[in-house]
């Protein structure tokens, strides 16, 4: 059943979220690559700050869908992760997070993972609480919102 909601509509720009990291040997596997759950944790990290800039409320992991690890980043490289929404549904919202890795010397900069990430936005009880709708703006935007459809009725 369609639960009304009267909250303002928001675009995927006014909760993007952009977020740097430098890779520390602290971070990385004995030959010196990233560790995959530090990276997951710095994507959740990212993504939770859009949902919950989109929902102002706090937002709680539920679920992360095709996560793709392409390729290594190493000690040294900077990390920019982009967090976008892509669909808020009644109290759940799916962010589109993807990863970079940059190499300081010769500037190179290349894709190392992507995952839709959804959120559920919580009250002071800890229970699931409606969230404003997405309008989106872009062609791209468009897209996502669409298929984002597609991915949660398939999950559920
Ligand atoms: C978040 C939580 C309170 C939701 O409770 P719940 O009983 O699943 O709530 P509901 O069944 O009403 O589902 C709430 C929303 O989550 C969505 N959802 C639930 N499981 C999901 C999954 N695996 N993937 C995608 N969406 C999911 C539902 O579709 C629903 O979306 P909608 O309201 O937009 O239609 C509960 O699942 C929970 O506490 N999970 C643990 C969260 C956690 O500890 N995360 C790590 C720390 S942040």
């Amino acid at each position: 059943m369609e639960v009304p909601n009267e909250l303002p509509e928001k675009t995927p720009a006014e909760s993007e979220i952009t977020m740097t990291m430098v890779v520390y040997p602290n971070d990385t596997n004995p030959m010196g690559m990233l560790q995959g759950g530090r990276l997951v944790q710095w994507m959740d990290t990212a993504s939770a700050v859009c949902a919950q800039t989109h929902a102002e409320r706090i937002a709680a992991t539920v679920s992360l869908n095709k996560m793709l690890f392409r390729k290594p980043a190493k000690t040294g490289d900077i990390i920019t992760i982009k967090a976008k929404i892509t669909r808020a549904f009644t109290s759940s919202m799916e962010i589109f997070v993807q990863a970079w890795a940059r190499k300081v010397l010769n500037r190179e900069t290349y894709l190392i993972n992507e995952a839709y990430f959804t959120f559920v936005a919580l009250d002071d009880n800890e229970h699931p609480v409606l969230v404003p709708k997405v309008r989106p703006e872009t062609d791209e935007e468009q897209y996502q919102y669409e298929h984002a459809l597609i991915r949660k009725n398939h999950i559920e």
